[in-house]
């Protein structure tokens, strides 16, 4: 590694390849006076490197980005609310890139019916840039993914061309701050959230630094709060004392103590919109995205130009999007038509079994999973699933083993 890598890994932790770092670098040195590379790090102030922090973040956020660890969170709250009317609720977002997160809780919980005065958000983000994108509330199109705009017309004003301003209300919910996760001062804040989202940052971090920022996470975080990861995040917090929250595709967390076996669920009714909630209780994926996924839009990053997909794979692809829409008929009629042609598709066998999950044959469900290990023992989704299971049925061992199985996968396939 190089010092400038090691500089900037100090400095945010985040596990940066030396042509970004290279690249950024090149960048600054272009606004100082530094001749080469060496003379701009020994001339380093705090200031510059925040410029420098600047260049290699990737703040890419938008609102309802996996929308369904907001319904549950939103859940957990009223909950919460239920249990004793008189408590604040605290939630924190950490990193809150331009604040796109923070915000969506609000409009969620504001949509909800939950009173404005029961909660409140921290959001931190270590880049100041986003942190000032955050403060403005200004939201050009990037921001607006989801299918459904319908909070857009709900708490959105349009101020020209394509930028919209969050409203007020929403906004005064939520307080921003500049934070590092892993600088983050824990004397005053133990235990003090009931919502953590942590997503989409320690994908970033190398094995230590993971296990650092989750130390940190689970110092702030109540004992029985709940905590939403990245899809990809889940199984380094199973490795490091929390347990998977039983609500699909949400990718939420407890702290171990706090879990108890439950069902799992198939599907969690959300509180707000239902037409575009997924209702498969899809687990978190992998690093690498299967190529049949369809639901997840990809983080923008450079790739070959994909090659045109075969029918085969369309035929599963249509399979998982006719899951995700709950037509349980018609995409098992898919994987039915795929393994005609391919007996051996561990992916269609794994989606009967969701298709079985769904539909509430929980042991039929387990022997397609288990089919699809049978012919695909890195199955990663699978695995999990069948962790949940064995998990409901009070079988911590089998579930343990299914697990570390399943982190051990998960671990190959990131490095
Ligand atoms: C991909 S965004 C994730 C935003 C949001 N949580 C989401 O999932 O949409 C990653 C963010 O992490 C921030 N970041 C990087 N290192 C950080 C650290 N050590 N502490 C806090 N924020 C950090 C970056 O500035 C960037 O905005």
């Amino acid at each position: 590694m190089t010092p400038a890598q090691s500089m900037l890994r100090k400095a945010t932790g985040l596990n940066l390849s030396k042509s970004i770092v290279d690249r950024a670098i090149k960048n600054r040195m272009e606004r100082t006076d530094a001749a080469n590379q060496d003379q701009y790090l020994e001339q380093m102030t705090p200031a510059e490197l925040t410029a420098l922090v600047e260049l290699v973040v990737v703040p890419e956020s938008w609102f309802y980005r996996d929308q369904q660890a907001f319904h549950a969170a939103a859940e957990f709250v009223r909950a919460r609310l239920a249990a004793d009317g008189n408590r604040l609720v605290r939630i924190l977002t950490i990193p809150c890139a331009g604040g796109e997160e923070p915000y969506t809780m609000a409009m969620v919980l504001s949509d909800a019916g939950i009173a404005s005065g029961s909660y409140i958000i921290d959001a931190f983000d270590i880049s100041p840039g986003c942190v000032e994108r955050a403060k403005s509330g200004i939201y050009g199109r990037n921001a607006f993914r989801s299918q459904d705009l319908g909070f857009r017309d709900r708490h959105f004003s349009h101020i020209g061309d394509d930028d919209y301003r969050v409203s007020e209300a929403i906004r005064k919910q939520v307080r921003i701050k500049q934070g590092n996760l892993l600088e983050f001062d824990l004397s005053a804040r133990t235990g003090y959230y009931d919502v953590i989202f942590c997503r989409n940052l320690l994908i970033y971090f190398d094995k230590p630094t993971t296990k650092a920022a989750i130390a940190k996470l689970e110092a702030l975080l109540a004992n029985d709060g709940q905590l939403f990861a990245g899809y990809a995040e889940v199984p380094s917090f199973c490795q490091h004392g929390f347990s998977p929250l039983q609500y699909p595709q949400a990718f939420g967390v407890v702290k171990e103590a706090a879990a108890t076996p439950r069902k799992p669920a198939v599907v969690a009714a959300p509180l707000r919109p239902k037409a575009t909630a997924p209702r498969v209780a899809l687990p978190p994926a992998p690093a690498a995205p299967p190529t049949t996924h369809v639901t997840r839009p990809a983080e923008p990053r450079a790739s070959a130009p994909a090659a045109a997909p075969s029918p085969a794979v369309n035929l599963l692809a249509e399979a998982r999007r006719l899951a995700d829409l709950g037509d349980v008929k018609a995409s098992e009629g898919k994987c039915r038509d795929h393994l005609a042609q391919h007996p051996e598709s561990a992916e269609a066998y794994f989606i009967l079994g969701l298709l079985n999950e769904l539909t509430n044959k929980l042991k039929l469900a387990e022997d397609y999973w288990k089919r699809c290990i049978y012919l695909q023992p890195d199955h990663y989704e699978a695995l999990c699933h069948l962790a949940l299971l064995a998990e409901a049925n009070n079988d911590a061992a089998g579930a343990a083993a299914l697990k570390a199985r399943a982190a051990r996968i998960y671990k190959r396939q990131q490095a």
